[in-house]
C-alpha cells in the first residue's frame, strides 16, 4: 500500500477544490483528488450562474436580506455578510482565469445579470445556460498549468487519517490526510499532508430523483462525522422546482432563470384550470418565491390533481430571446422533440442542494485540527434553511479562497504528519454477494423520497428511521467483512448522510424553509440549528 506525503490535500476537484489549490500553489504543493473524472462535480453541470452585487443600483445590504429570508432566519448573518461582500472580488478573479460571462445587452453594462426566485434585483452573472461548465473548464486550465498542482482522477477517499491512526495514538483529532482506494491498482493509499481540505461537494443521491451528478453520495460529510466533526442542519434538503420530467433522461435540470425571464408556470391541459398559472394563488412573489414556496406549491398541486407534472412556459417569449438565453436547454429539448419556443416544459421538483453539512468557520476551519473544508460539503451559515438560488457557486469561491489563505498565513504553525500506520487489508476478503450493495443503495435513495422528501410527518420519519437502523446493521457488516470497492464506500456514506438526515429532521419541531412537517406546521420564534456532535 503506497504512502505519499505532500504540503496539501484537497479532495474534491469542483469550483471549492480548485479555488482552493490554485491560491495554494502560489507556494505550496497541492495534490487534488477526485473520486472519478476531474469534471465529474456538481460545478460542472451547473446552468443558471453566481450571484454578487454587480449593478449600481443594487447593494450588499439587498443580498444579505434576500439570502436571510430565502434562508428563513436560520443563516448566520455574518457568513451572509462575509460571502455577499467577497463576491464582486470572487467575479473578477474567474473573469481574470477566462470564464467568458456573458456581456451586458446594455450600453455600459460589462456582463448582463439575470435574475432568480428569491432576488430582489438582477444580479447573476452566467455563461449563456451553461455557466457552471465554463468555470470548470477555466479552473481546470488554471490548475493543469500549475506545476506545484498535481491532479489525480480514480481515487475514492474512504476515510480522513486522524491522529487515532498514528503509529503512536495521540487522540487529539488532528487529521493527517485521507486512506484513498485507487481504482487502477484496486489497493488503498494512505495520503499523507499538513492540511486536508474537503471538497467533496453534496449528498442529492440520497435521494431517488435529483439534478446532482452519481457521484454526490456525501462522502465529505460521512467522513468529517466519522472522524469527529460537527454536522449542522442535515435536514436541509433543497428541491429544485423544476427538473424536465421524462421517463428516460431523469435528472436534466431546468434553469431557476426561464423564471427569471419570464417562463411560467401551469398546470397541464386536461384538468380544472388546465392551462392557467398557479403560482399567483401560493405566493405573491409568483414564480419568483424562493424554491422552497415553489416546490411546495408544485408538489401540492401535483398530489392535488393525481399529475406527474406541471408545465414550466417560455413559449409567450420571442422565439429569438429564448434561443439566445437557453442555446443548451433549447438544444438539449429539441432532442427529445420539444421545442420550447413554441410548447412548454413538463418539469418536476428533485432534489437539487444539501444545504446542511460539516460545520465551518470564516477560514473553512472545521472542529478537527489540520481539517478545512469549502463548497457543497460544508454548513457555513450561509443559507440557513433554503439556500438562496446562485449563492452555491459563489460559496465554492469565497470559502476556497479563505480555506486556502488560512494554510497559508498559518503554515508554520502546522505540525508535519507523524508516521501512519497502512491501511489493513489482510483481513478481508472479495465479496462474493455484490446484489447486497445495488439493493441497499436503492432502498435508501426510494425510502428517503418517499419518507424524507418534500413535505414530511414524524410517522414517515420514523419509518426511515427503522430502514436506516436495519439497514446500518448489514451495511457495518458487509463493510466490515469484505474489501473495499467504491460502490460499499459510497453506500456506506449514503447511508450515514442518510441517517444524519432523519434524525435531524426529527429533531426539528417545526416548519422552516426546506424543513416541513403537517406535523409542526408552525414555523417557532427563534432561529435554533440543528447541530449533531458525534
Ligand atoms: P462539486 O463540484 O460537486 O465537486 C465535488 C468533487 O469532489 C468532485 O471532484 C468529486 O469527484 C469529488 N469527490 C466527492 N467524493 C469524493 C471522494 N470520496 N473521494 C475523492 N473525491 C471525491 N449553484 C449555483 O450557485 N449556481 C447554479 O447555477 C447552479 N446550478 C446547478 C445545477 C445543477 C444541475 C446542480 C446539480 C447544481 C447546481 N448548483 C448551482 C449547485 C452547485 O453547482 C454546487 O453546489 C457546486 O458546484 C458544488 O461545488 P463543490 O466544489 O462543492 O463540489
Ligand atoms: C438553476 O440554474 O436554476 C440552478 C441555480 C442554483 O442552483 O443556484
Amino acid at each position: 500500500m503506497p504512502t505519499t506525503t505532500h504540503n496539501v490535500i484537497i479532495i474534491g476537484s469542483g469550483a471549492a477544490g480548485l479555488t482552493a489549490a490554485i491560491n495554494l500553489a502560489q507556494d505550496r504543493k497541492v495534490l487534488v483528488l477526485a473520486k472519478g473524472a476531474l469534471d465529474g462535480g456538481s460545478t460542472n453541470w451547473a446552468q443558471g450562474g453566481i450571484a454578487a452585487v454587480l449593478d449600481a443600483g443594487d447593494s450588499f445590504e439587498a443580498h444579505v436580506e434576500d439570502t436571510m429570508v430565502a434562508g428563513a432566519g436560520l443563516n448566520d448573518r455574518a457568513t451572509v455578510e462575509f460571502v455577499v461582500s467577497e463576491a464582486p472580488a470572487a467575479i473578477e478573479r474567474l473573469a481574470k482565469l477566462g470564464v467568458p460571462f456573458n456581456a451586458g445587452e446594455d450600453f455600459g453594462d460589462r456582463w448582463h445579470l439575470t435574475r432568480e426566485g428569491g432576488h430582489s434585483h438582477r444580479r447573476i452573472v452566467h455563461v449563456d445556460d451553461a455557466t457552471g461548465h465554463a468555470v470548470q473548464v477555466a479552473l481546470l486550465k488554471a490548475a493543469r498549468a500549475n506545476p506545484n498542482i498535481t491532479l489525480v482522477e480514480d481515487l475514492i477517499a474512504i476515510d480522513l487519517i486522524t491522529s487515532r491512526h498514528g503509529e503512536r495514538y495521540s487522540g487529539d483529532g488532528h487529521v493527517w490526510g485521507v486512506y484513498a482506494f485507487n481504482k487502477k491498482t484496486k489497493h488503498v493509499d494512505a495520503l499523507l499532508g499538513k492540511a486536508t481540505i474537503l471538497c467533496t461537494g453534496g449528498a442529492g443521491r440520497t435521494y431517488l430523483f435529483s439534478t446532482a451528478p452519481r457521484g454526490a453520495t456525501g462522502d465529505g460529510i460521512a467522513m468529517a462525522w466519522r472522524a469527529g466533526c460537527r454536522v449542522s442542519n442535515m435536514e436541509m434538503n433543497q428541491f429544485h422546482p423544476t427538473c424536465l420530467y421524462n421517463l428516460e433522461v431523469k435528472n436534466f435540470l431546468i434553469t431557476e432563470a426561464v423564471r427569471g425571464e419570464g417562463g411560467h408556470l401551469k398546470l397541464p391541459p386536461g384538468v380544472p384550470g388546465g392551462g392557467e398559472r398557479f403560482m399567483p394563488r401560493f405566493d405573491p412573489r409568483e414564480e419568483l418565491a424562493p424554491r422552497d414556496v415553489v416546490a411546495r406549491a408544485i408538489d401540492h398541486e401535483i398530489k392535488r390533481l393525481g399529475l406527474d407534472y406541471v408545465h414550466l412556459d417560455i413559449s409567450h417569449k420571442p422565439p429569438e430571446f429564448v434561443k439566445h438565453h437557453f442555446p443548451t436547454i433549447y438544444a438539449r429539448l429539441l432532442d427529445l422533440d420539444i421545442d420550447i419556443t413554441k410548447e412548454p416544459i413538463p418539469v418536476v421538483p428533485a432534489q437539487h442542494y444539501t444545504c446542511g453539512g460539516v460545520v465551518i468557520d470564516l477560514d473553512g476551519r472545521t472542529d478537527l485540527p489540520g481539517l478545512y473544508a469549502a463548497g457543497e460539503v460544508t454548513e457555513s451559515g450561509l443559507h440557513g434553511a433554503n439556500r438562496l438560488a446562485s449563492n452555491s457557486l459563489l460559496e465554492c469561491f469565497v470559502f476556497g479562497e479563505a480555506a486556502a489563505s488560512h494554510i497559508r498565513a498559518h503554515w508554520d504553525e502546522l505540525p508535519a504528519p507523524p508516521p501512519i500506520r497502512p491501511w489493513d487489508e489482510s483481513r478481508v476478503t472479495n465479496s462474493d454477494e455484490e446484489v447486497i450493495v445495488q439493493h441497499n443503495w436503492k432502498e435508501i435513495r426510494r425510502f428517503m423520497w418517499d419518507y424524507v422528501g418534500i413535505v414530511r410527518t414524524t410517522k414517515r420519519l420514523e419509518r426511515a428511521q427503522h430502514r436506516v437502523a436495519l439497514l446500518a446493521q448489514e451495511v457495518d457488516d458487509y463493510y466490515g467483512n469484505f474489501r473495499v470497492t467504491p460502490d460499499l464506500i459510497e453506500l456506506r456514506n449514503l447511508l450515514e448522510v442518510a441517517r444524519l438526515i432523519v434524525r435531524s429532521a426529527l429533531h426539528r419541531k417545526e416548519s422552516r424553509g426546506l424543513h416541513y412537517t403537517l406535523d409542526y406546521p408552525e414555523t417557532l420564534e427563534a432561529a435554533v440549528d440543528t447541530v449533531l456532535a458525534p
